[in-house]
């Protein structure tokens, strides 16, 4: 056992209870290692908010969904009435429907932008591997986590939505019919799916992001925060302390920061949640206000815009699509052929052979589910597929910019279509956008160690205001 600590004489009771506690629970030493005395590099900026704004999001979520619970009924006899019930009786209870379903809008938007600084700034790059891989979970189980919550207000598009993209499972070789059936918990989306949903939905998605969340920020406090120079205060001068001269302890000069960013998202947040709490269909859709009919296909099945870029890659995996694709990697092949060298070339003829005889065997359904979760699955590899000598977008050659501006245009314009009916020119597009985003990573390890690169500073630029 640690020897007792004892408070100083003289000291007040709130230090004397301090102490108590701190001689059976390491609260002071926590505080300090992730607050108070956690050295944060002095640059931070505007695209730094977006992480405690997520933290906020989720706590919003976590509190506005206990007490939904409190009157939702997950029975499909019963769901759609009791979120009626809700919105119209329970006293606030629009509101706290509202917040919610605001919410799950602007988690997505305050993580989109939070994996877009780490994009520009090479935040996933060593040591912080781990920090980008955790957030890939993290973003994985948010997106199970909105679908199913998308699921219980057994809505047209609640039951559509979810027999749409349950289905899609069944695509899959060998297990797929089984696994649809055991997604379902029937043969049809009903009760069973809606049961098995809401306990998913309430209590075991949250847990897992929770814990997630938690192994993220330990993960990061153990390596530090990056910053928009992608200089490593860590190994710059340190004070006479050994506390890195370009940093600045969280508390309070982040918590303070941290408080403006909060007031402007509550602004925002709470304008579109008292006058645009609909977004105009886009975060709580049309056919949603009219209960689940197993019988009436809405004219248009959407998903709700956060999933729209990743349905439009899906909807872009046709039998043509996959032809290009085999083409593309025959292509490669020959090219590697050409130019690479010993066993490799032999190698590259055997993968490319053994994956275009894989594509032409399971049918284009399946391979859009492939696209679908590959397009998520493929973040994890960034770390290792980002080869450029810098880590920030700042010091990188300017043309890089437009890379990344062009990654992002074709992730709205996938987005953008994924909500639209389909349509021929927008199949096209989406082929085209789907090759773009892919294209972006996979041919990173060539495109990222192109070009003139800037000298990066020793030490991390700052102006003070
Ligand atoms: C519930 C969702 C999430 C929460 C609550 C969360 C929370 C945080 C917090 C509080 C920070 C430190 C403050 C900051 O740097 O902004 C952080 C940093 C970071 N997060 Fe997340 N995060 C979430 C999702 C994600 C996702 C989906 C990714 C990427 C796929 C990600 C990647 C990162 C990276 C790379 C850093 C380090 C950034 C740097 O040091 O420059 N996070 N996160």
């Amino acid at each position: 056992m640690a020897e007792m600590k004892q408070a100083p004489a003289g000291a007040s009771a709130g230090e004397k209870f301090m102490t108590w506690v701190d001689n059976r629970f390491p609260a002071t030493k926590l505080w300090n290692e992730h607050v108070g005395d956690y050295y944060a590099p002095k640059n931070f900026n505007f695209w730094y908010f977006f992480g405690s704004l997520a933290l906020l999001v989720l706590v919003i979520q976590i509190v506005t969904g206990i007490f939904l619970v409190m009157n939702y009924k997950p029975d499909a006899n019963l769901a759609f009435a009791s979120v009626e019930y809700i919105m119209r009786d329970v006293p606030w209870g629009w509101l706290i429907r509202y917040m919610h379903s605001t919410g799950a809008s602007a988690f997505f938007v305050v993580v989109y932008l939070h994996m877009y600084r780490g994009l520009i700034y090479g935040s996933y790059r060593t040591p912080r591997e781990l920090v980008w891989i955790f957030g890939c979970l993290i973003f994985l189980a948010l997106m199970a986590e909105a679908f199913m919550g998308y699921l219980l207000p057994w809505g047209q598009m609640s039951f559509w939505g979810a027999q749409v993209i349950i289905n899609l499972f069944a695509a899959v070789p060998f297990i797929g019919p089984d696994l649809a059936i055991l997604i379902r918990g029937d043969f049809v989306v009903g009760d069973a799916t809606l049961n098995r949903f809401f306990s998913l939905h309430v209590i075991a998605v949250p847990l897992v992001l929770l814990g997630l969340v938690v192994a993220h920020i330990i993960a990061l406090h153990e390596v530090g925060s990056n910053n928009p120079d992608g200089v490593e205060i860590k190994q710059g001068p340190k004070d006479a302390n050994g506390k890195p001269l370009d940093g600045i302890p969280f508390h309070p000069y982040y918590s303070v920061h941290d408080l403006l960013g909060v007031v402007g998202f509550l602004i925002v947040f709470s304008a579109v949640i008292f006058f645009a709490p609909e977004f105009g269909g886009y975060f709580l859709e049309r056919p949603n206000f009219i209960p689940a009919d197993p019988f009436k296909t809405p004219a248009h099945i959407a998903p709700v815009w956060y999933f729209t870029p990743f349905y439009s890659m899906l909807r872009a995996t046709t039998d043509l699509m996959v032809n290009v694709l085999a083409v593309i990697i025959a292509v490669g092949a020959v090219l590697n052929l050409i130019k690479g060298q010993g066993k490799s070339k032999i190698v590259g003829v055997v993968i490319a052979a053994v994956v275009i005889g894989l594509l032409k065997t399971f049918e284009a359904k399946f391979w859009g589910v492939a696209v679908m979760g590959g397009a998520v699955v493929i973040l994890v590899g960034l770390p290792w597929l980002d080869k450029s000598p810098v880590k920030s977008i700042r010091y990188r050659p300017s043309w890089h910019k437009l890379v990344y501006g062009v990654f992002v245009i074709n992730f709205v314009i996938l987005g953008y279509l994924g909500v639209q009916p389909p349509s021929p020119t927008g199949e096209l597009v989406s082929q085209v956008g789907t090759l773009i985003y892919f294209g972006f990573f996979v041919l990173m390890p060539w495109w990222s160690q192109l070009g003139t690169f800037k000298p990066v500073p020793d030490r991390v630029t700052f102006k003070p205001h």
